[in-house]
């Protein structure tokens, strides 16, 4: 087993919502330490076992296992509101948290103006709009990278806080204003109530960084918990219908400060069909029977915004695409048990993009939908797999499914998940 104790990485392989919370939970046990290096709230990890159901927003997956220490990383944006109200959900239910959840000095802070910024932004664009999450993902990156963001350390040092708060409140107040015909944001109430939050936070704010290194150094075993996914990944994804971080494997180096010769495996989340929320490129997309079915089958709707998400078909250039950009070892294949009922299933194996064969996702097309998905024809196995524990014990259609996903993407699949519950998986 001593494979098993190097540092892992689950990434999302598609456009979010594949099942990471799951895999990641599932995984948990052989790992002492589980840390997000990007994105907010705007991430929703569902985690069920037994009879219960957990949402997880900011906090990693890791939580549930007592032992476990959790990170949020440098790269992250955190709305500490948000994070008191989850700790303060989580606690209520008997989930521990105390030394076990640090959070990096280093990650920058969502303020109210973010998120006001985010819903007029959406709301001034109409139909052009992303179709964000309304948590002011966007604006907060942005103001990091402008470099007047405000980071958790700042909330400890009362005259730099209220400085920062002043300065953003001049800028953004004209803009929510004069722009978009918002209100505006008082600084003293603002610097009132991040007084507050920091108080409350003060406890597990740390030098992230050196806290994940020391790990490293003592031997202990890493999980990187990735939110959203490769094709909503800033630089890599369906750009500009994508979040604003990196999701893809180089954000675990520069969202925590850990060198890439410490990640030493990833794997790759992703569902047997695919989702999408919000606008932009999805070309196996079905907006029929079948994309209905998916739907109600899968539970299809947003875990943090309720919204319901689009559906279709397995793409395969999109699973070539997070291969090639992660580096995956391996695929966890999520909610096959969705497809039981079809008597027909469709893989889009490439696209015909202006007369040319595509096998990965083509960056520049996205922009005119320039893209044709060809397909392949499964035949279903139309017989619950629920619950299915044993590779051997799925019918041979659903065999034939996943081999022919592994031999096209190069990734074996080593975990299948054949229903929501921690045991309904498949481990190979
Ligand atoms: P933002 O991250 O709120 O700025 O939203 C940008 C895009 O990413 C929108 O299409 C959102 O629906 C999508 N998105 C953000 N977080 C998630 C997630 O956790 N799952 C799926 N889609 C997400």
């Amino acid at each position: 087993m001593s494979d098993v104790k190097k540092n892992l990485a689950v990434i999302g392989a598609q456009w979010g919502d594949e099942g990471k919370g799951k895999i990641v939970d599932l995984l948990c046990e052989d790992f002492d330490v589980v840390a997000r290096y990007q994105g907010g709230h705007n991430a929703g990890h569902t985690v069920k076992f037994g009879d219960k159901h957990y949402t997880l927003k900011l906090i990693p997956s890791g939580i549930f296992h007592r032992d476990k220490l959790c990170i949020l990383g440098n790269g992250m944006v955190i709305d500490p509101q948000a994070l008191l109200e989850e700790i303060a959900t989580l606690q209520s239910v008997g989930v521990v948290i105390e030394e076990n959840l640090k959070i990096s000095d280093s990650a920058h802070v969502i303020l109210p103006y973010h998120k006001a910024l985010d819903l007029a932004r959406e709301e001034a664009a109409g139909e052009g709009k992303i179709g964000t999450t309304g948590r002011g993902i966007g604006p907060a990156y942005e103001t990091k990278v402008s470099r007047y963001g405000i980071r958790v350390a700042d909330l400890l040092d009362r005259d730099v806080l209220r400085e920062k708060i002043e300065f953003a409140c001049a800028e953004k107040n004209p803009v929510l204003a004069g722009v978009y015909h918002k209100e505006t944001f008082d600084p003293a109430k603002l610097y009132e109530a991040y007084l507050g939050y920091a108080e409350q936070l003060a406890p597990r704010i740390t030098s992230g960084t050196v806290l994940i290194n020391e790990q490293i150094r003592a031997g202990k075993a890493i999980m990187f918990e990735g939110a959203q996914a490769t094709m909503l990944d800033i630089d890599h994804g369906t750009y500009p219908f994508v979040t604003s971080s990196n999701c893809t494997v180089g954000g675990i180096c520069t969202g925590l400060g850990v060198a890439p010769k410490h990640i030493h495996r990833v794997y790759g989340v992703a569902k047997a069909y695919t989702t999408r929320v919000g606008g932009g490129a999805f070309p196996t997309e079905l907006i029929d029977a079948h994309g209905e079915h998916l739907r109600k089958r899968g539970n299809e709707f947003g875990t943090v915004t309720g919204r319901s998400r689009r559906t279709g078909w397995l793409d395969l250039p999109v699973l070539r695409t997070a291969a090639m950009l992660n580096g995956l070892d391996a695929i966890a294949l999520t909610k096959l048990d969705v497809l039981d009922e079809f008597d027909e299933i469709q893989v889009c194996t490439g696209y015909n993009v202006r007369g040319e064969r595509w096998k990965t996702f083509p960056a520049f097309a996205v922009a005119h939908h320039d893209y044709k998905p060809e397909y392949r024809t499964f035949k279903g196995w139309q017989t619950s797999i629920v619950g299915i524990t044993e590779f051997d014990a799925l019918p041979q259609n659903a065999k034939d499914y996943i081999r022919f996903v592994e031999d096209e993407t190069g990734c074996p699949a080593s975990i299948i998940s054949t229903g929501p519950r921690r045991e309904e998986t498949i481990v190979r």
